[in-house]
């Protein structure tokens, strides 16, 4: 491939570097993976009604997130074994939002811990939480917290896992379990297997310290399951723990939303977790407007984000900002930091292509007016006086 140009470039190259049960892993989606496709369809049925004759000759991108400037209204979304991606992925993803000046979030299930991460990076750092155990929990809420972590995002659609039946063919799980099929998919992407070489297995690493030697807590990781009794009394809970800004993650109902808020949260993330969880569920675009119609608190939005232009229609609908999940995925995968470097460069570079063509100096002033809806301020106004030169009218 000549350079990439794109996301799906990248997403390319990526398949090409992975082996196959590595590029399903990061791939796939639960069962017929329909909530995958759907997740892009509705973002394509989005369209642009452009304004024109608009000076747009300087723009902006940045914006105000939970108190803290951005300078592209993106953040790196929690993602778990970014180290079967690229050596040291947590790291990478990490010091290139550093550079870019967004927010990366880690995941519970991250290779490198909460520690070797902050200590990595200094720019902002998110910590999502998966609540396998209360007890375990608590723990990391409160390294998080040493560490310097300045945002808790808890996510709640992981209650069982979804049924990801590419992995299941595959028998994808850490560590790796080696069969005929898997040595020759390794020997079929030798710089994969070469760096895996070098720097061995991925770990789950904020399960490895001396913390997490109780009998209880090494059960209830080995079982590898959610605790699915949390709800929304243990949000409260959670609240308690945690001084700083908390985002619930994985929404999809307007209405959970203003409890979650109601309760103390500082924002929600709607999400269907990329389609990796329940095939059928909404594409989290669908109920954008009607939750932030509803609570006044930042709504982000994920799952299916692959060009800048996505990113403006969320933001056009009332989103405050977006997580990448896949998109700095590919990167990573194809190029380690450079990719991820890359794949931020061509995000920043459409969000600002786009504002520019649809007349908008300032992601701040998106809104619901730029976008085509039959229906919409400019075809439903007939009683507006049809429009005559003036200049002739003056003459
Ligand atoms: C490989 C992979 C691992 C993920 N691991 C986690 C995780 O550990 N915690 C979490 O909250 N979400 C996880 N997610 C979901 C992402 O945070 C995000 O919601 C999703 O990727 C967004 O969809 P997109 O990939 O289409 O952008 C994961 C997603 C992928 C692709």
């Amino acid at each position: 491939m000549t350079k990439p140009v794109n996301v799906e470039d990248f997403r390319t190259l990526a398949r090409r570097r992975l082996p196959r049960m590595v590029f399903d892993y990061l791939e796939g989606g639960a069962e017929d993976e329909f909530g995958l496709q759907h997740n892009r369809r509705v973002f394509e049925s989005v369209r642009f009604q452009p304004h024109r004759l608009v000076d747009v000759s300087a723009r902006d991108i940045s914006t105000n997130l939970l108190g803290k400037h951005q300078r592209v209204p993106v953040v790196i979304a929690p993602t778990g074994l970014n180290e079967i991606f690229w050596p040291k992925g947590d790291l990478v993803l990490a010091r290139a939002a550093a550079r870019f000046g967004i927010p990366f979030a880690l995941s519970t299930a991250s290779n490198a811990s909460i520690e070797a991460v902050a200590k990595a990076s200094d720019g902002e750092l998110w910590f999502q939480l998966y609540v396998v155990h209360r007890k375990l929990a608590e723990l990391l809420v409160k390294r998080a917290l040493n560490s310097g972590y300045t945002t808790l995002i808890l996510t709640t659609d992981v209650g069982v896992n979804g049924k990801r039946e590419r992995d299941l063919r595959n028998g994808f799980g850490l560590p790796m379990k080696y069969s005929v099929r898997t040595i020759i998919d390794g020997a079929l992407h030798p710089r994969w297997s070469f760096d895996l070489m070098r720097h061995g297995m991925p770990k789950l690493e904020n399960f490895a310290s001396d913390q997490v030697q109780d009998t209880e807590l090494q059960a209830a990781l080995m079982s590898r399951q959610m605790d699915a009794s949390f709800s929304f009394d243990d949000l409260r809970w959670l609240r308690s723990l945690w001084p700083h800004k908390l985002l619930i993650k994985g929404l999809s109902r307007p209405t959970d939303a203003a409890r979650c808020i109601e309760l103390g949260a500082d924002g929600v993330i709607l999400s269907n977790h990329g389609g990796r969880q329940l095939d059928s569920a909404i594409a989290p675009l669908e109920t954008l407007e009607e939750t932030t119609a509803r609570i006044s608190a930042p709504v982000l939005l994920d799952s299916g984000i692959r060009r800048g232009s996505d990113v403006v229609k969320a933001l056009a609908l009332g989103a405050s900002a977006v997580l990448l999940g896949r998109a700095t995925l590919y990167g990573l995968a194809a190029k380690g930091g450079d990719g991820v470097d890359a794949v931020l460069e061509i995000m920043r570079d459409e969000i600002d292509r786009t504002l520019a063509q649809i007349g908008c100096p300032s992601v701040s002033r998106l809104s619901k007016d730029y976008l085509w809806r039959s229906g919409s301020a400019d075809t439903r106004d007939t009683t507006a006086p049809r429009a005559t030169n003036q200049l002739k009218e003056d003459a």
